[in-house]
């Protein structure tokens, strides 16, 4: 039987434990690349092998696309998403049995279940700690990191591995030049650790499911079939009107929430989708593309891994320093769409 003393012990602890404000900072980022990098000429040419034409120009012209990597046949995610967290677990200086959570954001997991973060969790050796994934397709970094945030605020968790991780190769179908030049697979990983001093300074998270088919890969699995088609679908046109809409909003709001205004931004690290996309929010936002983290020309459009991937390389080239205040932002299939802005 719980004795009066126990119980008091314990109000005081809570009571102890709600005063002191928690926060949480990133302490450490990574991110992987599969080695296979495709130029828009690679592309160009295999299309072509096929009968599917496009090219350099207007891949460049239409997104800002240069090149974008593949995983090879048979790489899963959980592989990509491992590989970056190790990274950014290193750069944190912890070891995995430090971490007490797992959050993968991912539109192609392993499996239908269980979670690619249980994967993850097994493939970096450890166990028992939570582990679970975030699906907001592109604004699913936004949602997982503000997940891991609340998560740690609140004490369920102490040191968190937040992670983007996408193969988008297996999802693309290479008859439909529409879609198959914009994607590209990679993965990129935060490591978030409860603080004294604030690190994520407010978080800003939507959804408008009326939108479902303009993005979507509508298959199924059922009777141990694939039921509908397994490839990405998308209204390019209305994606495009969406994301415009809603990005420059949600920074606001985000801004907004913790006291804050575009003055004091010093990088915007979009979702990096397209080109015009991210000047037209810079623009409304009244930023320089000087203080954009530009990264799609590299890697295409990886999804839920671009954000994290973006800022890791934004990090270790030295772009993104300490004390930097950044934002995040992104859209994605739901229509999903956030922001975080992030005391660095
Ligand atoms: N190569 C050459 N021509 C092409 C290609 C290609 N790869 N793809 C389409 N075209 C042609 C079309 O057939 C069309 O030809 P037509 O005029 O003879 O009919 C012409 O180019 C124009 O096509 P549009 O679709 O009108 O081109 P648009 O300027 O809208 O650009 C694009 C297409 C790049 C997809 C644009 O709509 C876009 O960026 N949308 C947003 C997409 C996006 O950001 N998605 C991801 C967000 S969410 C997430 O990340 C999962």
């Amino acid at each position: 039987m719980t004795q009066p003393s126990q119980i008091k012990n314990q109000l005081f602890k809570t009571a102890t434990t709600a005063t002191i404000a928690r926060f949480a900072r990133i302490t450490g980022t990574g991110s992987y690349l599969p080695p296979n990098r495709v130029t828009n000429a690679d592309l160009v040419s295999q299309l072509a092998a096929t009968g599917i034409e496009t090219s350099d120009d207007w891949i460049v012209e239409r997104t800002g696309i240069r090149a974008r990597h593949f995983s090879a046949q048979g790489v899963l995610t959980s592989e990509l998403a491992v590989a970056a967290a190790q990274k950014a677990m290193q750069a944190a200086g912890l070891l995995a049995s430090d971490i007490d959570l797992i959050i993968v954001a991912t539109s192609t997991p392993d499996m239908v279940f269980p979670s690619t973060a249980c994967i993850v969790q097994n493939k970096l050796g450890i166990a028992g700690c939570a582990a679970f994934d975030i699906q907001a397709v592109c604004t699913g970094f936004v949602y997982a990191l503000s997940v891991a945030n609340a998560m740690i605020q609140s004490g369920a968790a102490n040191r968190a591995i937040v992670i983007g991780a996408e193969t988008f190769s297996r999802i693309l179908d290479f008859k439909d030049r529409t879609t198959c030049v914009l994607f590209g697979d990679g993965a990129g990983a935060v490591v978030l650790e409860a603080s004294a001093t604030p690190g994520i300074l407010a978080t800003d998270l939507h959804a408008d499911g009326k939108h479902v088919g303009i993005l979507c890969v509508p298959g199924n699995v059922g009777g141990g079939a694939v039921e509908g088609s397994a490839f990405l679908h998308m209204d390019g046109q209305a994606v495009f009107k969406l994301a415009v809409g809603v990005l420059a909003d949600t920074a606001r709001t985000t801004l907004a929430k913790a006291g804050k205004t575009e003055t004091d931004i010093d990088w915007l690290i979009p979702h990096q989708a397209n080109i015009r996309i991210m000047t037209s929010t810079a623009k409304k936002l009244k930023l320089d593309m000087d203080k954009v983290v530009v990264t799609v020309d590299q890697h295409g459009n990886t999804s839920a891994a671009s954000i994290p991937l973006a800022l890791d390389t934004a990090v270790r080239s030295g772009q993104v320093k300490q004390g930097q205040t950044l934002m995040l932002e992104a859209v994605g299939g739901g229509f999903t769409w956030g922001s975080a802005l992030v005391q660095y």
